[in-house]
């Protein structure tokens, strides 16, 4: 039996038809796009071509479409490009406790480095960020909000709309993470009132190593690197061809798709925690009950660790995690179940199934199947567990 991969949250495999559209661009169509002659063109073609078809899968222009090396270094360029922007006047940036760490880290540097001040909003229990602290939050120097659309550990969807609204009418730049939702959920850039949205290619069947960043016109930003004029100065330095026809195709393919897809994942998802808290328990969903990314469950097993889980369902062929793949060497508690105010010992236990594409009702079963059996093992020999050992 292979391996069934339930971590789709942390990365997807290559579809088939993603790398067949890539191929050609390694061997046969190798030209530099910037260069003058004809066997560039298909190269600068190829290019066009995604830009124009991301954009239409954001519902944007062609022109606000730059294509980076994937979310992190889109999500580096917009909000140090709006800090670059502003450091005349320094000023203040509101984020959220629960962001992936490119955008942590990116306010953290902003904050120690270049002197803006920078607010970090908390959540409910839920994962949900109030609007209104949002607009309690801002002042007459903020000069960027960053909230991301959803989140990659436990999936709730942000209420991006309503902060949009309280970010136009104030003349604030507005960010948005949206690593985890496009390709997963319906986004549309101007409904959502975003300035600047980062995407990812390889969250949604596309290659690694590929992103882009959605700049609506006419916003302020600056370029944090330098070199070529590729992508509007914004992202310098040769494209990635292949993967930017990879990030474009992958993106056709999953919006084609994206309702019954949807729908799809999220009665696997409920199969599977309905099943889970039917033969288990002591366990709670971390996250929102339905304003969640189809496919994403995140439960935490009272009185286990997630680690032991997730080491235990390995063996039994099930890739799972504890939490996002970036933080995993890490032993601290996660920072996202840590804000949403699950306590330690029970964000500890906690599990992030991330169903995708090729998960099936079988797939589910068998790990029902073989979960109850893991938890009661561990259990009974876990210091946590009401008179454990
Ligand atoms: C919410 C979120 N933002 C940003 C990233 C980083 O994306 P990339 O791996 O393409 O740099 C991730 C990936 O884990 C993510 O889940």
């Amino acid at each position: 039996m292979g391996t069934i991969y339930m971590d789709h949250n942390a990365t997807t495999a290559t579809d088939p038809r993603v790398l067949e559209a890539m191929l050609p661009y390694f061997v046969e169509m190798y030209g530099n796009p910037s260069s003058p002659y004809g066997l560039a063109q298909d190269t600068r073609d190829a290019i066009e071509w995604a830009r124009a078809t991301v954009a239409r899968a954001l519902s944007c222009g062609e022109s606000e479409i730059i294509f980076t090396s994937g979310g992190t270094e889109s999500d580096n360029i917009a909000i140090k490009g709006v800090a670059l922007a502003n450091l005349a006047r320094r000023g203040h940036v509101i984020t959220t406790q629960i962001e992936h760490h490119a955008v942590l880290h990116s306010c953290e540097y902003l904050r120690d480095h270049l002197g803006f001040e920078v607010t970090f909003l908390p959540v409910d229990g839920d994962g949900v960020v109030d609007p209104e602290q949002v607009e309690g939050a801002c002042r007459d120097d903020t000069v960027l909000i960053s909230v991301m659309y959803a989140n990659n550990e436990v999936g709730t969807i942000e209420p991006l709309e309503e902060i949009g609204r309280i970010a136009r009418a104030r003349g604030i730049a507005f960010h948005s993470d949206a690593v985890q939702a496009v390709g997963k959920i319906p986004v549309d850039v101007r409904a959502l009132g975003v300035d600047f949205l980062a995407m990812s290619a390889h969250k949604l069947y596309g290659p690694k190593g590929t992103g882009a960043l959605y700049v609506r016109q006419g916003s302020r930003l600056h370029a944090h690197s330098h070199g070529g004029s590729h992508e509007r100065g914004m992202r310098p330095g040769t494209e990635n061809v292949a993967g930017i026809v990879g990030l474009a195709k992958a993106l056709e393919l999953a919006v084609a798709d994206i309702e019954a897809e949807g729908a799809r994942l999220a009665g696997l998802a409920k199969r599977l925690v309905d099943g889970i808290v039917e033969r288990i328990p002591d366990v709670s969903l971390n996250g929102h009950p339905t304003k969640r990314i189809p496919g994403t469950a995140n439960l935490a097993f009272h009185y286990v660790e997630g680690e032991s889980i997730v080491l235990a369902l390995d063996m039994e062929g099930f890739s799972v995690s504890t939490g996002s793949a970036c933080t995993t060497d890490s032993p601290d508690p996660s920072h996202v179940l840590r804000a949403m105010g699950v306590k330690s010992n029970i964000a500890q236990g906690s599990v992030r199934f991330g169903l995708g594409r090729e998960n099936v009702v079988e797939d589910v079963d068998r790990l029902l199947a073989v979960l109850p059996g893991i938890v009661e093992r561990l259990r009974a020999i876990s210091p946590l567990a009401p008179g454990g050992s």
